[in-house]
């Protein structure tokens, strides 16, 4: 299917920013684990379509360039650049500490916390450490801040794995969440139905405090949208083909030599997977490993994109019809980042790498915000 990409109404290519602060009514988020903030942004995009302005009392990341990006982006957020257990620090159940004590005073009448807390122990992508790891226990900081700011709502993302780990991190959490008055719901969804060039899915986690919102039937309206077919890769990168820029993040990857032939091979062959006498040795007989060298479809989504979108050896990288992989642009526009949301105060290119593959489509929670922000804002009683 061939679509256009040059319309003014392709939401990708939109370059002005919405005031996502103005509304005359505010919805009041804590984003933890908050990254460049792509939760941050799908949520200020449903305010906005319900005529709500966004309120970040606060937002919490460790990595300086991730929090400057979100900064850039939020500039009105109250954002810190620190660990989440400078701020929830307690055990579950007990009172608060001193720091708790601190961040509830500056965190009241939160209609929606959002977080996504590293997944890389729970992904399957990870070979090594794979649902053991002690990050793994960051998910469960989630209840915790819940526990202590009572939000209307809390929304916890991370990978469908999360659901195998070994000390059973939403097992924990949903059950905490439940005996403080939370009904909790869990799902999969898949972000392509969502209108994302991408096949990636995501684990939701969604409660709602008194059962004010019925969760189960707000993640089952999201995951049962059909696929947005309209959203392959021509939709969501075609215009960026000419686009060869010193800058970072228009910046075309290097390849090795080995690499470029490889991917001089899959255009003169018009293949889209390497042949096993193409790969490196110890890649040969390992079919596990078939997306890597691959070549990226125009008329299909992209795989789940990591932060090695960069490189072939990745992952099935290559872009559709040049022999290089993804530039940090498309790789951001591919996880549904409108041209917007600037990423120019990472001047390194694996800084963008790390902050965009580490990043939740915010097609996701607007999806599930969209839902929800009647029935928030309909209680007034936290609405500044
Ligand atoms: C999966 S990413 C979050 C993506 C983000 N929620 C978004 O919507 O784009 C996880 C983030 O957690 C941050 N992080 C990991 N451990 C942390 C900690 N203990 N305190 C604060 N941030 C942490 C990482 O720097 C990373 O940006």
């Amino acid at each position: 299917m061939t679509v256009s990409t040059t319309t003014a109404q392709h939401p990708l290519l939109v370059r002005d920013r919405p005031n996502f602060e103005a509304g005359a009514q505010h919805l009041r988020v804590v984003d933890l684990f908050a990254g460049c903030g792509g939760l941050t942004l799908g949520v200020a995009q449903a305010a906005h379509g319900h005529g709500a302005g966004l309120d970040v009392v606060l937002a919490v990341d460790f990595v300086d360039a991730a929090v400057d990006v979100y900064r850039d982006n939020f500039p009105s957020a109250n954002v810190r650049c620190a660990s989440v257990e400078d701020f929830f620090d307690g055990e579950l159940g007990e009172l608060p500490t001193p720091s708790e004590q601190r961040t509830r005073s500056l965190c009241h009448d939160i209609h929606l916390l959002v977080g996504g807390p590293p997944c890389q122990g729970h992904s399957d992508l990870n070979n090594h450490t794979r649902r053991d790891d002690p990050k793994n226990a960051l998910y469960v900081r989630m209840a915790r801040a819940a526990e202590l700011l009572r939000p209307d709502v809390v929304l916890i993302e991370n990978v469908p794995a999360v659901r195998r780990d070994r000390k059973d991190a939403v097992g924990v959490t949903t059950k905490h969440l439940q005996q403080l008055g939370y009904s909790v719901a869990s799902d999969v969804i898949g972000v392509h139905a969502l209108g994302v060039a991408q096949t990636r899915k995501r684990h939701i986690l969604l409660a709602s405090r008194d059962g004010v919102l019925d969760v189960d039937a707000v993640l089952n309206d999201v995951g049962s949208k059909y696929l947005d077919l309209r959203c392959n890769l021509r939709w969501a990168i075609g215009d960026l083909v000419n686009v060869d820029n010193p800058k970072p993040y228009d910046q075309v990857p290097r390849a090795s030599s080995a690499n470029r032939e490889r991917m001089e091979w899959l255009l003169r062959n018009n293949e889209y997977d390497l042949p096993n006498s193409l790969r490196p040795e110890c890649h040969q007989n390992d079919h596990s490993y078939k997306s890597m060298y691959g070549r990226l479809s125009w008329d299909a989504p992209a795989q789940t994109l990591t932060s090695g979108f960069g490189s072939i050896g990745q992952g099935r990288y290559m872009h559709p019809e040049l022999p290089r992989a993804l530039t940090a642009h498309e790789a951001a526009r591919i996880q549904g980042f409108p041209d917007y949301f600037t990423f120019a105060s990472a001047k390194l290119r694996a800084q963008l790498a790390d902050i965009i593959g580490n990043a939740v489509p915010p097609a996701l929670s607007s999806a599930i915000a969209s839902r929800l922000i009647p029935g928030l804002l309909a209680d007034t009683s936290a609405v500044a």
